[in-house]
């Protein structure tokens, strides 16, 4: 096992990168880490991008970056920490701003405002928003990579089943917006008035579904998109990692491997500390579960350390972990 620079390597089309897996083992720590690598080792210009409600990536980075945009936090790296409520308030009054223009109106009818108000406060509306901004600085097209720190819940599987289900949905409004303005064209004609003016709804839609699909379209290639787990020597780990494999599998997706984070040094099991040598054996013994269920899947492997990771010189540490050095088990 010789680290993600070997998977970087081999797939030199690489455009973005995707930490998922359960909460609070190191997602946003490798995303980081990789980040740092790709940006300051590699001279690559480099996104990190959150999209964990529980960010810590200013934490990390030691800034304050929440809603801040694109922060320039070393040398061709930038990081984004998004404020999902403020992009859902934002979009809610451009939509209401359309409609009032679109339908000449002064003031929006009262059932239409309670139905978009209602609407921004649906739960799926966080992860849309946030998948949105995913999509535009991705769309962009300004940066070498794209790093995305997933949120743990459905293990960042779920935004991946996302771009199928938004596609069929855009596809759906497009196709009912598409037959009204037929309707409508017809009754202009009928009425002989002029032809109706450009469907602004019409536009945007078509605009929503080829970001989408560009979007869709890297995320499915693998030689463009690595999907990494990240997983800790515990049993709730590994029963997690094993139903995210199963998740991969149903929604026909390639792993493209797994990092083994918070790993004592096997020689910690003569450690004089009875507290110290205990925890490492417990972890030798749920290792050899780990390579014996996943040892095709093992790309790297970083030691615990004895601090939270933070700060760029304790990131180039994890990085060189990451990516270069693994642990070797
Ligand atoms: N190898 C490590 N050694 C020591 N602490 C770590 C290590 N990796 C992560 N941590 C710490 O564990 C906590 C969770 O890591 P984090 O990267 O935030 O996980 P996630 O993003 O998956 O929730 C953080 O406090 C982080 O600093
Ligand atoms: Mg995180």
């Amino acid at each position: 096992m010789r680290g993600l620079g070997e998977y970087l390597d081999k797939f030199k089309e690489t455009k973005m990168i995707i930490f998922a897996g359960k909460g609070g083992l190191g997602k946003t720590t490798c995303s980081a880490a990789l980040a740092y690598y790709l940006a300051v080792k590699k001279g690559k210009k480099t996104l990190c991008f959150s999209t964990d409600p529980q960010a810590s990536l200013s934490d990390i980075f030691e800034r304050d970056l929440f809603g801040k945009g694109e922060v320039e936090v070393a040398p061709n790296l930038y990081v984004v920490e998004i404020d999902a409520d403020k992009r859902i308030r934002d979009y809610i009054e451009d939509v209401k701003r359309k409609i009032k223009e679109m339908y000449k109106m002064e003031e929006i009818p009262q059932e239409i405002e309670s139905y978009i108000e209602t609407s921004a406060v649906e739960p799926a509306m966080y992860e849309s928003a946030t998948y949105d901004a995913m999509v535009e600085y991705l769309v962009s097209g300004k940066y070498d990579y794209y790093i995305f720190d997933m949120p743990p819940f459905g293990h960042g599987v779920r935004m991946i089943a996302m771009a199928e289900v938004l596609s069929a949905w855009v596809e759906k409004i497009t196709e009912a917006r598409e037959k009204a303005r037929e309707y409508d064209e017809i009754a202009a004609r009928l009425r002989g008035g002029s032809p109706l003016s450009e469907d602004a709804i019409l536009k945007e839609l078509y605009d929503i579904r080829s970001r989408l699909s560009y979007f869709r379209d890297i995320m499915l290639d693998r030689n463009k998109t690595g999907f990494f787990m990240v997983m800790t020597p515990e049993n709730m780990s590994i029963l997690d990692t094993e139903k995210a494999l199963k998740m991969f599998n149903e929604l026909g997706l390639t792993l493209s491997g797994i990092v083994v984070n918070q790993v004592l040094p096997p020689e910690m099991i003569n450690n004089p500390s009875p507290l110290i040598a205990r925890r490492a054996e417990v972890q030798q013994k749920y290792l050899s579960v780990i390579k014996d269920k996943f040892g095709k899947y093992i790309v790297s492997v970083i030691p615990m350390f004895d601090r939270e990771p933070k700060g760029l010189k304790m990131l180039e540490k994890v990085a060189s972990y990451l990516v270069e050095n693994p642990l070797q088990i």
